[in-house]
Protein backbone atom coordinates (compact mmCIF):
# COMPACT_ATOMS: atom_id res chain seq x y z
CA UNK A 1 0.00 0.00 0.00
CA UNK A 2 2.35 2.42 -0.84
CA UNK A 3 0.20 6.04 -0.96
CA UNK A 4 -2.38 7.17 0.86
CA UNK A 5 -4.33 10.40 0.85
CA UNK A 6 -5.49 11.65 4.13
CA UNK A 7 -8.05 14.80 3.81
CA UNK A 8 -10.65 16.84 5.48
CA UNK A 9 -14.40 15.73 4.41
CA UNK A 10 -15.62 18.63 5.61
CA UNK A 11 -14.65 22.41 6.97
CA UNK A 12 -11.28 21.70 8.32
CA UNK A 13 -10.82 20.87 11.49
CA UNK A 14 -12.00 17.10 11.52
CA UNK A 15 -8.82 16.02 13.40
CA UNK A 16 -6.45 15.43 10.06
CA UNK A 17 -3.51 16.12 12.46
CA UNK A 18 -4.10 12.99 14.83
CA UNK A 19 -5.22 10.56 12.02
CA UNK A 20 -1.66 10.89 10.37
CA UNK A 21 0.09 11.46 13.93
CA UNK A 22 -1.81 7.71 14.13
CA UNK A 23 -0.12 6.49 10.82
CA UNK A 24 2.99 8.12 11.01
CA UNK A 25 4.89 5.38 13.22
CA UNK A 26 4.04 3.27 10.16
CA UNK A 27 4.75 5.41 7.16
CA UNK A 28 8.12 6.35 5.84
CA UNK A 29 6.58 9.76 4.09
CA UNK A 30 3.99 12.54 5.31
CA UNK A 31 3.41 15.19 2.60
CA UNK A 32 1.80 18.41 3.16
CA UNK A 33 0.54 19.08 -0.25
CA UNK A 34 -1.33 22.57 -0.03
CA UNK A 35 -2.33 25.19 2.10
CA UNK A 36 0.19 26.36 4.74
CA UNK A 37 0.01 27.90 8.12
CA UNK A 38 -3.37 28.71 7.88
CA UNK A 39 -3.71 25.02 9.24
CA UNK A 40 -3.60 24.32 12.81
CA UNK A 41 -3.30 20.57 13.41
CA UNK A 42 -3.34 19.34 16.93
CA UNK A 43 -1.58 16.05 18.14
CA UNK A 44 -2.18 14.77 21.44
CA UNK A 45 1.11 12.31 22.18
CA UNK A 46 1.06 11.04 25.77
CA UNK A 47 0.56 14.03 28.16
CA UNK A 48 2.30 16.11 25.34
CA UNK A 49 -0.17 18.73 22.90
CA UNK A 50 1.70 19.89 19.64
CA UNK A 51 -0.20 22.40 17.42
CA UNK A 52 1.17 21.94 14.17
CA UNK A 53 0.68 24.82 11.37
CA UNK A 54 2.90 24.33 8.72
CA UNK A 55 4.76 21.07 9.17
CA UNK A 56 3.49 17.83 8.24
CA UNK A 57 2.25 15.45 11.23
CA UNK A 58 4.95 13.15 10.67
CA UNK A 59 7.59 14.94 12.29
CA UNK A 60 6.39 13.58 14.81
CA UNK A 61 7.22 10.13 14.09
CA UNK A 62 11.15 9.69 14.46
CA UNK A 63 11.19 7.40 11.30
CA UNK A 64 8.89 9.26 9.41
CA UNK A 65 10.04 11.94 6.86
CA UNK A 66 8.29 14.67 6.30
CA UNK A 67 7.98 16.54 3.04
CA UNK A 68 6.91 20.19 2.85
CA UNK A 69 5.10 19.85 -1.11
CA UNK A 70 5.50 22.20 -4.04
CA UNK A 71 2.20 22.77 -3.79
CA UNK A 72 2.44 24.54 -0.09
CA UNK A 73 2.76 28.25 0.68
CA UNK A 74 5.50 28.72 3.29
CA UNK A 75 6.21 31.36 5.30
CA UNK A 76 9.87 31.55 6.13
CA UNK A 77 9.40 32.79 9.74
CA UNK A 78 6.73 30.56 10.70
CA UNK A 79 8.62 27.33 9.21
CA UNK A 80 11.84 28.23 11.31
CA UNK A 81 10.04 29.03 14.29
CA UNK A 82 7.97 26.16 13.94
CA UNK A 83 10.65 23.94 13.71
CA UNK A 84 12.76 25.63 16.18
CA UNK A 85 9.56 25.37 19.03
CA UNK A 86 9.92 21.39 18.45
CA UNK A 87 14.03 21.14 18.56
CA UNK A 88 13.27 23.03 22.01
CA UNK A 89 11.05 20.46 22.47
CA UNK A 90 13.30 17.75 21.74
CA UNK A 91 11.58 16.47 18.16
CA UNK A 92 14.63 16.22 15.69
CA UNK A 93 13.46 17.77 12.89
CA UNK A 94 16.78 17.20 10.85
CA UNK A 95 14.58 14.52 7.89
CA UNK A 96 12.53 17.42 6.87
CA UNK A 97 12.31 17.96 2.83
CA UNK A 98 11.22 21.26 1.32
CA UNK A 99 10.34 21.88 -2.14
CA UNK A 100 12.49 24.15 -4.05
CA UNK A 101 8.97 24.67 -5.90
CA UNK A 102 6.65 25.96 -3.19
CA UNK A 103 6.02 29.38 -2.91
CA UNK A 104 7.08 32.06 -0.35
CA UNK A 105 4.17 33.94 1.29
CA UNK A 106 6.36 37.25 2.18
CA UNK A 107 5.40 39.96 4.55
CA UNK A 108 3.52 41.81 1.73
CA UNK A 109 0.82 38.76 1.27
CA UNK A 110 0.45 39.20 4.60
CA UNK A 111 -0.22 42.80 4.80
CA UNK A 112 -2.58 42.57 1.40
CA UNK A 113 -4.58 39.38 2.81
CA UNK A 114 -5.61 41.64 5.75
CA UNK A 115 -6.34 44.86 3.83
CA UNK A 116 -8.17 42.93 1.28
CA UNK A 117 -10.91 41.82 4.46
CA UNK A 118 -11.10 45.31 5.93
CA UNK A 119 -11.85 46.37 2.81
CA UNK A 120 -14.72 43.45 2.04
CA UNK A 121 -16.11 44.74 5.15
CA UNK A 122 -19.31 42.63 5.55
CA UNK A 123 -18.59 40.44 2.47
CA UNK A 124 -15.08 39.51 3.96
CA UNK A 125 -14.07 35.76 3.30
CA UNK A 126 -12.86 35.78 7.98
CA UNK A 127 -9.37 34.40 6.67
CA UNK A 128 -6.63 33.25 8.89
CA UNK A 129 -5.00 36.56 8.22
CA UNK A 130 -2.04 34.68 6.93
CA UNK A 131 -1.31 35.54 3.49
CA UNK A 132 -2.88 32.36 1.94
CA UNK A 133 -4.80 33.89 -0.41
CA UNK A 134 -2.80 36.64 -2.33
CA UNK A 135 0.32 34.38 -1.89
CA UNK A 136 -1.82 31.78 -4.10
CA UNK A 137 -2.96 34.51 -6.57
CA UNK A 138 0.90 35.48 -7.00
CA UNK A 139 1.70 31.57 -7.97
CA UNK A 140 -1.35 31.80 -10.47
CA UNK A 141 -0.35 35.44 -12.11
CA UNK A 142 3.13 34.44 -12.51
CA UNK A 143 4.80 36.79 -9.98
CA UNK A 144 5.11 34.74 -7.14
CA UNK A 145 8.62 34.13 -4.84
CA UNK A 146 9.66 30.69 -4.53
CA UNK A 147 11.88 28.69 -1.99
CA UNK A 148 14.80 28.73 -4.29
CA UNK A 149 14.91 32.36 -5.69
CA UNK A 150 16.25 32.42 -1.73
CA UNK A 151 19.54 31.15 -3.09
CA UNK A 152 20.28 33.71 -5.69
CA UNK A 153 19.70 37.47 -4.65
CA UNK A 154 19.79 39.19 -7.76
CA UNK A 155 16.96 37.11 -8.78
CA UNK A 156 15.71 37.44 -5.59
CA UNK A 157 15.69 40.99 -6.13
CA UNK A 158 14.28 41.05 -9.61
CA UNK A 159 11.40 39.22 -8.37
CA UNK A 160 10.07 41.00 -5.52
CA UNK A 161 10.49 44.49 -7.19
CA UNK A 162 8.21 43.11 -10.47
CA UNK A 163 5.98 41.74 -7.63
CA UNK A 164 5.34 45.16 -5.45
CA UNK A 165 5.43 47.30 -8.95
CA UNK A 166 1.66 46.55 -9.08
CA UNK A 167 0.79 46.02 -5.38
CA UNK A 168 2.46 49.17 -4.08
CA UNK A 169 0.18 51.02 -6.60
CA UNK A 170 -2.84 48.97 -5.19
CA UNK A 171 -1.23 49.93 -1.29
CA UNK A 172 -0.86 53.40 -1.99
CA UNK A 173 -3.75 54.01 -4.20
CA UNK A 174 -6.34 51.93 -3.02
CA UNK A 175 -5.47 51.06 0.40
CA UNK A 176 -4.03 54.33 1.72
CA UNK A 177 -1.32 52.45 3.20
CA UNK A 178 2.65 52.81 2.70
CA UNK A 179 4.57 51.49 -0.25
CA UNK A 180 7.06 48.69 1.17
CA UNK A 181 10.57 48.81 -0.26
CA UNK A 182 11.65 45.21 -2.05
CA UNK A 183 15.03 45.64 -0.56
CA UNK A 184 13.35 45.76 2.90
CA UNK A 185 11.70 42.63 2.10
CA UNK A 186 14.19 40.88 0.01
CA UNK A 187 17.34 41.21 3.00
CA UNK A 188 14.75 40.08 5.60
CA UNK A 189 14.04 36.98 3.33
CA UNK A 190 17.68 36.66 2.64
CA UNK A 191 18.05 36.49 6.57
CA UNK A 192 16.08 33.12 6.16
CA UNK A 193 17.71 31.36 3.50
CA UNK A 194 20.91 30.20 4.69
CA UNK A 195 18.96 28.49 7.23
CA UNK A 196 16.81 26.94 5.03
CA UNK A 197 19.33 26.10 2.46
CA UNK A 198 19.84 22.49 3.55
CA UNK A 199 16.21 21.35 3.72
CA UNK A 200 15.45 21.88 0.37
CA UNK A 201 15.07 19.13 -2.28
CA UNK A 202 13.64 17.78 -5.18
CA UNK A 203 10.87 16.77 -3.36
CA UNK A 204 8.74 15.43 -6.59
CA UNK A 205 11.98 13.17 -7.33
CA UNK A 206 12.29 11.75 -3.97
CA UNK A 207 8.42 10.74 -3.21
CA UNK A 208 8.02 9.08 -6.69
CA UNK A 209 11.55 6.84 -6.00
CA UNK A 210 9.77 6.05 -2.63
CA UNK A 211 6.87 4.91 -4.09
CA UNK A 212 8.70 2.98 -6.66
CA UNK A 213 10.73 1.15 -3.70
CA UNK A 214 7.71 0.57 -2.36
CA UNK A 215 7.76 2.62 0.85
CA UNK A 216 4.81 4.42 2.31
CA UNK A 217 3.85 7.83 1.59
CA UNK A 218 1.43 9.67 3.37
CA UNK A 219 -0.50 12.59 1.98
CA UNK A 220 -1.48 15.05 4.80
CA UNK A 221 -4.34 17.79 3.73
CA UNK A 222 -4.91 20.65 5.00
CA UNK A 223 -8.69 22.42 5.93
CA UNK A 224 -11.17 20.23 4.05
CA UNK A 225 -13.04 19.28 1.15
CA UNK A 226 -15.29 22.29 1.49
CA UNK A 227 -13.19 24.94 1.45
CA UNK A 228 -11.67 24.00 -2.04
CA UNK A 229 -11.37 26.56 -4.09
CA UNK A 230 -12.49 24.54 -6.90
CA UNK A 231 -15.11 22.25 -5.00
CA UNK A 232 -15.75 24.25 -1.61
CA UNK A 233 -18.09 26.54 -1.07
CA UNK A 234 -16.87 29.61 -3.25
CA UNK A 235 -16.04 32.35 -2.68
CA UNK A 236 -16.05 31.09 1.09
CA UNK A 237 -12.79 29.04 0.77
CA UNK A 238 -9.08 28.68 0.96
CA UNK A 239 -7.08 29.25 -2.19
CA UNK A 240 -5.89 25.72 -3.01
CA UNK A 241 -7.10 22.09 -3.17
CA UNK A 242 -7.34 20.19 -0.51
CA UNK A 243 -9.23 17.65 -2.08
CA UNK A 244 -7.77 14.97 -3.42
CA UNK A 245 -6.34 15.27 -6.90
CA UNK A 246 -4.32 18.19 -4.76
CA UNK A 247 -2.07 15.64 -3.49
CA UNK A 248 -0.80 15.06 -7.07
CA UNK A 249 0.07 18.72 -8.19
CA UNK A 250 0.97 19.43 -5.25
CA UNK A 251 3.50 16.75 -4.91
CA UNK A 252 4.29 15.94 -8.36
CA UNK A 253 3.12 12.09 -7.80
CA UNK A 254 0.67 10.96 -10.19
CA UNK A 255 -2.64 9.30 -9.60
CA UNK A 256 -1.78 5.67 -10.71
CA UNK A 257 0.10 5.36 -8.00
CA UNK A 258 -2.19 7.23 -5.14
CA UNK A 259 -4.17 3.94 -3.55
CA UNK A 260 -5.92 5.02 -1.07
CA UNK A 261 -8.22 8.36 0.08
CA UNK A 262 -9.15 8.61 3.30
CA UNK A 263 -11.89 11.77 4.64
CA UNK A 264 -11.63 12.28 8.26
CA UNK A 265 -14.82 12.98 8.73
CA UNK A 266 -15.82 14.53 12.42
CA UNK A 267 -19.17 13.03 13.95
CA UNK A 268 -20.86 16.65 13.61
CA UNK A 269 -19.65 19.52 11.55
CA UNK A 270 -17.92 22.37 12.58
CA UNK A 271 -16.61 25.93 10.15
CA UNK A 272 -14.36 28.67 11.11
CA UNK A 273 -14.99 32.23 9.32
CA UNK A 274 -17.91 32.98 6.71
CA UNK A 275 -19.85 31.15 4.27
CA UNK A 276 -23.19 28.62 4.60
CA UNK A 277 -23.59 26.18 6.47
CA UNK A 278 -26.68 24.83 6.44
CA UNK A 279 -27.04 22.47 10.08
CA UNK A 280 -25.09 25.32 12.33
CA UNK A 281 -27.31 25.53 15.56
CA UNK A 282 -27.49 29.05 17.39
CA UNK A 283 -28.51 27.34 20.54
CA UNK A 284 -27.55 25.40 23.86
CA UNK A 285 -26.70 22.15 21.37
CA UNK A 286 -24.58 24.27 19.40
CA UNK A 287 -22.69 25.71 22.71
CA UNK A 288 -22.68 22.29 23.91
CA UNK A 289 -20.56 20.78 21.25
CA UNK A 290 -18.10 23.74 20.92
CA UNK A 291 -17.38 23.37 24.83
CA UNK A 292 -17.78 19.86 25.27
CA UNK A 293 -16.06 19.48 21.55
CA UNK A 294 -13.24 21.92 22.58
CA UNK A 295 -14.31 23.53 19.30
CA UNK A 296 -11.60 26.93 19.09
CA UNK A 297 -9.57 27.57 16.25
CA UNK A 298 -6.40 26.25 16.43
CA UNK A 299 -4.49 29.18 14.53
CA UNK A 300 -6.74 32.23 15.33
CA UNK A 301 -8.22 31.04 18.42
CA UNK A 302 -11.97 32.24 17.00
CA UNK A 303 -15.24 30.02 18.58
CA UNK A 304 -15.88 27.76 15.72
CA UNK A 305 -19.30 27.56 14.51
CA UNK A 306 -20.45 23.97 15.32
CA UNK A 307 -23.80 22.21 14.20
CA UNK A 308 -25.07 18.47 13.66
CA UNK A 309 -23.39 16.06 11.02
CA UNK A 310 -24.37 16.38 7.28
CA UNK A 311 -24.47 13.52 5.15
CA UNK A 312 -25.11 15.52 2.16
CA UNK A 313 -21.42 17.07 2.95
CA UNK A 314 -20.40 13.40 3.64
CA UNK A 315 -21.84 11.91 0.30
CA UNK A 316 -20.55 14.96 -1.51
CA UNK A 317 -16.67 14.46 -0.16
CA UNK A 318 -16.94 10.77 -1.28
CA UNK A 319 -17.46 11.98 -4.34
CA UNK A 320 -15.10 14.15 -5.48
CA UNK A 321 -12.14 12.80 -3.69
CA UNK A 322 -12.77 9.14 -4.59
CA UNK A 323 -12.86 8.04 -0.98
CA UNK A 324 -11.96 4.69 0.20
CA UNK A 325 -12.39 4.90 3.67
CA UNK A 326 -13.68 7.14 6.45
CA UNK A 327 -11.88 7.77 9.76
CA UNK A 328 -14.88 9.22 12.16
CA UNK A 329 -13.80 11.53 14.63
CA UNK A 330 -14.79 12.88 18.18
CA UNK A 331 -17.26 10.44 18.66
CA UNK A 332 -17.24 10.73 22.14
CA UNK A 333 -18.53 14.59 21.84
CA UNK A 334 -21.59 13.46 21.17
CA UNK A 335 -22.21 10.71 24.43
CA UNK A 336 -24.95 12.21 26.66
CA UNK A 337 -27.61 13.38 23.73
CA UNK A 338 -30.70 11.75 24.40
CA UNK A 339 -31.22 11.77 20.62
CA UNK A 340 -29.03 13.11 17.94
CA UNK A 341 -29.95 14.76 14.62
CA UNK A 342 -28.37 14.18 11.54
CA UNK A 343 -28.86 15.96 8.39
CA UNK A 344 -29.65 13.31 5.52
CA UNK A 345 -30.98 15.94 3.00
CA UNK A 346 -31.65 19.19 2.47
CA UNK A 347 -34.91 21.27 1.16
CA UNK A 348 -34.63 23.84 -0.77
CA UNK A 349 -37.43 25.86 -2.02
CA UNK A 350 -39.78 23.30 -0.87
CA UNK A 351 -38.06 20.64 -2.55
CA UNK A 352 -35.83 17.74 -1.01
CA UNK A 353 -32.73 17.70 -2.55
CA UNK A 354 -30.31 14.24 -1.40
CA UNK A 355 -26.85 15.97 -3.35
CA UNK A 356 -24.83 19.07 -2.36
CA UNK A 357 -26.75 21.76 -5.12
CA UNK A 358 -24.81 23.14 -7.76
CA UNK A 359 -25.92 26.00 -7.34
CA UNK A 360 -24.61 29.06 -4.71
CA UNK A 361 -27.55 30.44 -4.16
CA UNK A 362 -29.07 27.11 -3.57
CA UNK A 363 -26.80 26.27 -1.08
CA UNK A 364 -27.32 29.31 0.92
CA UNK A 365 -31.14 28.38 1.08
CA UNK A 366 -30.59 24.97 2.04
CA UNK A 367 -32.37 23.83 5.14
CA UNK A 368 -31.69 20.53 6.95
CA UNK A 369 -34.25 17.75 6.79
CA UNK A 370 -33.32 15.76 9.71
CA UNK A 371 -33.74 12.26 10.90
CA UNK A 372 -33.13 11.52 14.57
CA UNK A 373 -31.01 8.66 15.96
CA UNK A 374 -31.10 7.70 19.74
CA UNK A 375 -27.80 8.49 22.04
CA UNK A 376 -26.01 7.30 24.35
CA UNK A 377 -24.96 8.10 27.86
CA UNK A 378 -21.76 5.29 28.79
CA UNK A 379 -18.71 6.41 28.61
CA UNK A 380 -16.90 5.40 25.11
CA UNK A 381 -13.37 7.06 25.23
CA UNK A 382 -12.28 3.77 26.45
CA UNK A 383 -13.22 1.37 23.80
CA UNK A 384 -11.05 -0.21 22.23
CA UNK A 385 -12.79 -2.66 20.14
CA UNK A 386 -16.21 -1.81 17.83
CA UNK A 387 -18.11 -3.62 19.89
CA UNK A 388 -16.99 -1.83 23.37
CA UNK A 389 -18.96 0.24 22.37
CA UNK A 390 -22.86 0.86 23.10
CA UNK A 391 -25.35 -0.67 20.88
CA UNK A 392 -26.72 3.37 19.93
CA UNK A 393 -23.19 4.43 19.47
CA UNK A 394 -22.43 1.22 16.62
CA UNK A 395 -25.69 2.17 15.24
CA UNK A 396 -24.79 5.87 15.21
CA UNK A 397 -21.69 4.77 13.20
CA UNK A 398 -23.52 2.28 11.14
CA UNK A 399 -26.12 5.16 9.96
CA UNK A 400 -23.47 7.57 8.88
CA UNK A 401 -21.20 4.97 7.41
CA UNK A 402 -24.24 3.96 4.92
CA UNK A 403 -25.67 7.67 4.61
CA UNK A 404 -21.71 8.66 3.68
CA UNK A 405 -20.98 6.52 1.11
CA UNK A 406 -17.71 4.71 1.76
CA UNK A 407 -16.67 2.28 5.10
CA UNK A 408 -15.93 3.96 8.14
CA UNK A 409 -12.47 2.12 8.87
CA UNK A 410 -11.69 4.39 12.01
CA UNK A 411 -13.31 5.86 14.92
CA UNK A 412 -11.81 8.52 17.17
CA UNK A 413 -12.95 8.40 20.81
CA UNK A 414 -10.69 10.87 22.31
CA UNK A 415 -7.53 13.14 21.59
CA UNK A 416 -4.86 10.77 22.11
CA UNK A 417 -2.99 8.31 19.67
CA UNK A 418 -4.27 5.68 21.54
CA UNK A 419 -8.18 6.59 21.82
CA UNK A 420 -8.82 5.15 18.48
CA UNK A 421 -11.16 1.96 17.01
CA UNK A 422 -9.45 0.99 14.14
CA UNK A 423 -11.75 -0.99 12.37
CA UNK A 424 -10.28 -1.90 9.27
CA UNK A 425 -6.59 -1.18 8.71
CA UNK A 426 -5.13 1.63 6.71
CA UNK A 427 -2.12 -0.10 5.08
P1 LIG B 1 -7.20 19.24 12.12
O1 LIG B 1 -7.01 20.66 11.70
O2 LIG B 1 -8.06 18.47 11.16
O3 LIG B 1 -5.91 18.53 12.41
O4 LIG B 1 -8.00 19.29 13.48
P2 LIG B 1 -7.74 20.29 14.74
O5 LIG B 1 -6.51 19.87 15.43
O6 LIG B 1 -7.84 21.70 14.28
O7 LIG B 1 -9.04 20.03 15.58
C1 LIG B 1 -9.37 18.76 16.02
C2 LIG B 1 -9.39 18.74 17.57
O8 LIG B 1 -10.03 17.58 18.00
C3 LIG B 1 -8.01 18.70 18.19
O9 LIG B 1 -8.06 19.41 19.41
C4 LIG B 1 -7.77 17.22 18.45
O10 LIG B 1 -6.89 16.96 19.53
C5 LIG B 1 -9.17 16.77 18.80
N1 LIG B 1 -9.50 15.39 18.44
C6 LIG B 1 -9.14 14.67 17.34
N2 LIG B 1 -9.76 13.47 17.33
C7 LIG B 1 -10.54 13.45 18.45
C8 LIG B 1 -11.46 12.50 18.98
O11 LIG B 1 -11.71 11.42 18.41
N3 LIG B 1 -12.11 12.85 20.15
C9 LIG B 1 -11.87 14.03 20.78
N4 LIG B 1 -12.54 14.29 21.91
N5 LIG B 1 -11.03 14.94 20.30
C10 LIG B 1 -10.37 14.66 19.14
P1 LIG C 1 -7.06 22.93 9.16
O1 LIG C 1 -5.97 22.36 8.30
C1 LIG C 1 -10.63 25.43 9.30
C2 LIG C 1 -10.75 28.86 6.58
C3 LIG C 1 -10.69 30.26 7.17
C4 LIG C 1 -11.53 31.01 6.15
C5 LIG C 1 -11.13 30.34 4.83
C6 LIG C 1 -10.06 31.09 4.05
O2 LIG C 1 -6.66 23.17 10.57
O3 LIG C 1 -8.31 22.14 9.03
P2 LIG C 1 -7.44 31.36 4.36
O4 LIG C 1 -6.64 31.97 5.48
O5 LIG C 1 -7.12 29.93 4.10
O6 LIG C 1 -7.42 32.19 3.12
O7 LIG C 1 -8.97 31.41 4.89
O8 LIG C 1 -10.63 29.05 5.17
N1 LIG C 1 -9.63 27.97 6.98
C7 LIG C 1 -9.75 26.94 7.84
N2 LIG C 1 -10.82 26.52 8.55
N3 LIG C 1 -9.48 24.74 9.36
C8 LIG C 1 -8.40 25.13 8.64
O9 LIG C 1 -7.27 24.41 8.56
C9 LIG C 1 -8.51 26.30 7.85
N4 LIG C 1 -7.65 26.97 7.04
C10 LIG C 1 -8.36 27.97 6.51
O10 LIG C 1 -11.27 30.29 8.46
O11 LIG C 1 -12.90 30.74 6.35
MG1 LIG D 1 -7.27 22.57 12.40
Amino acid sequence: MPALVLLGAQWGDEGKGKATDLLGGSVDYVVRYQGGNNAGHTVVVGDQKYALHLLPSGILSPDCTPVIGNGVVVDPSVLLSELSGLEDRGVDTSKLLVSGNAHLITPYHETLDKVTERFLGKRRIGTTGRGIGPTYADKINRVGIRVQDLFDESILLQKVEAALDFKNQVLAKLYNRRAISAQQVVDELLGYAEQIKGYVADTALVLNNAVDEGKVVLFEGGQGTLLDVDHGTYPFVTSSNPTAGGACTGSGVGPTKINRVIGILKAYTTRVGAGPFPTELFDDDGEALRRIGGEFGVTTGRNRRCGWFDAVIARYATRVNGLTDFFLTKLDVLTGWERIPVCVAYEIEGERVEELPYNQSDFHHAKPVYEYLPGWTEDITKAKTFDDLPPNARAYVKALEDMSGAPISAIGVGPGRDETIQVNSFL
